[in-house]
């Protein structure tokens, strides 16, 4: 045996079972760096958890999944190794922790966590075989061939989201090679598309919303693009959205514009609709969607019937994307490996127990705001945990 443990992926599941893993353990990644999705994440500041994180947050066929992990390896946990290497963070919004300075310093703390582990990058898997006993994994590295033989195989190579960063799909391929089954896979956290341009002339407007696609609403700021719409509430929704589906939008959810506009008919009846409405909501966006509010006149030409009906327009937005960018920008990937054939409690595979699976390249996929980092972090705690019990 050369080695105890093998880890494919050194991001941020497979540096944090690496950390707990014990002894005789190598990480394997094909990047010339470890942690790159947490170098680039959260606009390089990195949002590492959040401090609200429960079941609720995560999407996967079977929701009781993530229960097990997320309490034993808490967010107060990580928060707590954070600090341990004097990393200064802050909550940005809705308990979103970040960096104050670099997310390269999470990816310090974690490689010094680990610091017991061989580490090989540019290495290229080539094939993964097993004898009933061993694993033997043959690798690519530096133009040699090696075949190392372990005990224990961790594949923590991630979804497919970003293939430009390196993202495989390996674990879904090793899962079919074993026989264990993967539920269907989609982007995830990703900007709607439409097949015309029609927000290109409000690009980069911005605006507080409430979306909803098959889920829960979410109140973030939306983003029209060129391409369509993105933003934090977009991206949310995304997560719960399928194919011809549409999506609900509340351009004013914190302010009833028929109690406003009713209001503001009586000192302000002089002025046009779209001023007045220009005042809650962005001018340009106005501007844009008054064709389709048949919005003419002042205030005071308008009846109660046609101010609600305008407002109902704004409060109820529904639209039809046409599609997603895909995995080419989205932030996860959704679906993966089906938790049935995993122990809640090791992330080890039930009919082959020394094969783990962690990380985004299971069935379990969170919110915006630090939730993915969080089950990275919980989903690898415990499988090196049950790694380091063995012996
Ligand atoms: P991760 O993708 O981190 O690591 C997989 C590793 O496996 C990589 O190092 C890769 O090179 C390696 N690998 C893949 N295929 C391989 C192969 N065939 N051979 C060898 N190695 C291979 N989440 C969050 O909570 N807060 C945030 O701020 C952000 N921000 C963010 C921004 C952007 C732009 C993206 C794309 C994503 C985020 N995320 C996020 C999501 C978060 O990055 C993601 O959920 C975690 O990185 C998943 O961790 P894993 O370790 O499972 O995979």
């Amino acid at each position: 045996m050369d080695y105890q443990t093998l880890i494919l992926g050194a991001g941020a599941a497979g540096m944090m079972c690496a950390a707990q893993a014990g002894k005789s353990v190598l990480v394997i990644d094909h990047a010339k760096a470890a942690g790159e999705k947490i170098r680039i994440s959260g606009g390089g500041r990195c949002n590492f958890t959040n401090l609200h994180t429960s079941p609720a947050n995560f999407i996967s066929a079977n929701p009781h999944f993530v229960k097990s992990a997320l309490t034993r390896y808490t967010q107060w946990d990580f928060i707590e190794m954070v600090a341990k290497h004097g990393i200064k963070y802050h909550e940005k919004t809705l308990g979103q922790l970040f960096c104050d300075d670099r997310a390269k310093e999470i990816i310090a703390m974690l490689r010094d966590e680990m610091k017991q582990a061989d580490l090989w990058l540019r290495t290229n898997v080539i094939d993964i075989r097993h004898d009933g006993a061993t694993f033997s994994t043959t690798v690519n590295r530096e133009g040699k061939h090696h075949v190392i033989r372990h005990k224990n195989l961790v594949m923590a190579t991630g979804g497919k989201s970003i293939p430009k960063m390196g993202a495989t799909g390996l674990a879904y391929q090793i899962a079919d090679q074993f026989g264990v089954p993967v539920t269907e896979t989609r982007a995830g956290l990703v900007p709607f598309t439409f097949s015309d341009q029609r927000f290109s002339g409000i690009s980069g407007c911005a605006v507080d919303a409430r979306v909803q696609a098959d889920g829960p609403a979410f109140d973030e700021a939306l983003l029209f693009t060129h391409r369509g719409l993105s933003g934090p509430s977009i991206l949310q929704a995304s997560s719960y959205w399928l194919e011809g589906q549409d999506i609900a939008v509340n351009l004013s959810p914190q302010l009833d514009l028929y109690v406003a506009l009713r209001d503001r008919r009586k000192t302000d009846g002089k002025k046009a609709v779209t001023t007045v409405l220009s005042q809650y909501l962005p001018n340009r966006l106005v501007e844009h969607l008054s064709p389709m509010l048949n919005i003419r006149g002042n205030l005071a030409d308008q009846s109660d019937r046609v101010l609600q009906d305008l407002a109902d327009k704004l409060h109820q937005w529904r639209i039809t994307p046409h599609g997603t960018e895909g995995y080419r920008t989205a932030e996860v990937t959704l679906g993966g490996i089906d938790t049935n054939a995993l122990n809640s409690k090791t992330m080890a595979v039930k009919a082959m127990p020394n094969l783990y699976f962690i990380g985004e390249a299971v069935d379990v996929t969170g919110w915006l705001g630090g939730y993915n980092f969080q089950w990275a972090w919980s989903s690898g705690w415990v499988a090196g945990q049950a790694i380091s019990a063995q012996s």
